[in-house]
């Protein structure tokens, strides 16, 4: 069970490709154990099926409530024992159900240094604003929109006069890279923790 996790995405799916390509490349020690999708149709499916990952696949607007989804989402996470919930360009705030069922489990990334720019177009909010530094950052999931404790950031500087487009590619260059490795991070950190927990109890019993 430590080192299954589930991925969730609404779109391209660049991040999802990162995370396989590095599994498969041994640098990331896990098995994504399910792809959790709320677009049907979006890209993301077709690549997690070139991949031969299980999806779930479905659409908000079937279910009366964020809850209800939720439910089903965790349902799906029971059945193949994920532990940990990663988060890569999945468009939706996470619920007190999946929160509640998941707690502490739940990572994501968002491109930009939070809390600068939270919330949507991080990179066209930033590169509105004229800033000369942005960056990449990975994050626990909380309640809020992009507010959970740091893990992980890594910043660029944006170039006199560069593009829009420019600045998208070299960021996301940066994701592809941080997230796998970050992960790695959190997993080994899943492990330790698991062990001191285990020692712990194999101390109260004697
Ligand atoms: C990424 O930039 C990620 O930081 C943000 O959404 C985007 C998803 O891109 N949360 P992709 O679908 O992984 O290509």
């Amino acid at each position: 069970m430590s080192r299954r996790i589930a991925v969730f995405a609404s779109g391209t799916g660049s991040n999802f490709d990162a995370i396989m390509k590095a599994v498969e490349a041994d640098r990331l020690d896990c098995e994504v154990a399910l792809l959790i999708c709320d677009r049907p149709g979006a890209k993301v499916i077709e690549k997690a099926r070139t991949y031969g990952v299980t999806t779930f696949v479905f659409d908000p607007k079937n279910y009366p409530s964020k809850a209800d989804f939720e439910q089903e989402i965790v349902t799906e996470l029971k059945k193949v024992e994920v532990e940990w919930l990663v988060l890569a360009g999945y468009m939706r705030l996470i619920g007190l159900t999946l929160l509640h069922a998941y707690p502490s489990n739940i990572i994501n990334i968002h491109p930009s240094l939070l809390p600068a720019f939270p919330g949507k177009d991080a990179i066209g909010q930033a590169f509105e604003a004229g800033v000369k530094v942005t960056g990449v950052t990975i994050h626990y999931v909380d309640e809020g929109m992009d507010t959970g404790k740091i893990i992980e950031q890594e910043a660029l500087y944006v170039e006199e006069g560069e593009s829009r487009d420019s600045l998208q590619q070299r960021i996301q260059a940066i994701e592809h890279k941080l997230y796998p490795a970050t992960i790695q991070t959190i997993l080994n950190l899943g492990d330790k923790r698991r062990e001191r927990g285990t020692k712990h109890e194999e101390k109260s019993t004697t």
